[in-house]
């Protein structure tokens, strides 16, 4: 059954026709064209496709669209609208990514962690990224450039 949901997307109020069982990664994939989430897992156990949902990072594989409905979701293109961040900056002064196919999943929890804790230990971070899978194994680095932008946000 087809349905049309609105709901804010990056800022913007965005209609959409979706079928029922239609993935929130799929619709924000193929019909916006937002290509940060990505599908990996498929089973909401690696964090590729987050995307936050009214501020808390969600895993869009596992959500249909139509539970979206007047909520407000941003993914990793919404958090760069004014160019790149501080936390972005970080990541590539750290040479945080390799493939970089965890790196939008990773920042979206990250943006999630950090609004709830601004001031986090190397141990927190780890803990807060346990959910988010780099298949190349990039782990230090990431830790190293969140714990960073972190200290200077600080200065
Ligand atoms: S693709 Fe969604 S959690 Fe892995
Ligand atoms: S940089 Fe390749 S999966 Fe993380």
């Amino acid at each position: 059954m087809k349905k049309e949901i609105i709901f804010k997307l990056n800022d913007e109020m965005v209609s959409v026709t979706v079928d029922s069982d239609e993935l929130l990664l799929d619709v924000l994939r193929d019909k916006f064209g937002l290509k940060s989430p990505k599908r990996s897992c498929g089973r909401g156990e690696c964090g590729a496709c987050s995307v936050l949902l009214n501020g808390k990072s969600v895993r869009s594989c596992i959500i249909f669209a139509v539970e979206v409905a007047g909520q407000e979701i941003i993914t990793f293109e919404g958090l760069q609208k004014e160019g790149m961040t501080d936390l972005q900056k970080s990541f590539l002064e750290h040479n945080s990514f390799q493939c970089g196919f965890c790196t939008s999943g990773v920042t979206i929890t990250a943006t999630e962690f950090l609004q709830k804790n601004p001031k986090p230990t190397v141990k927190e971070i780890k803990e807060a990224l346990a959910g988010n899978l780099c298949r190349c194994t990039g782990y230090s680095s990431i830790v190293d450039a969140i714990y960073d932008y972190t200290k200077k946000k600080g200065e």
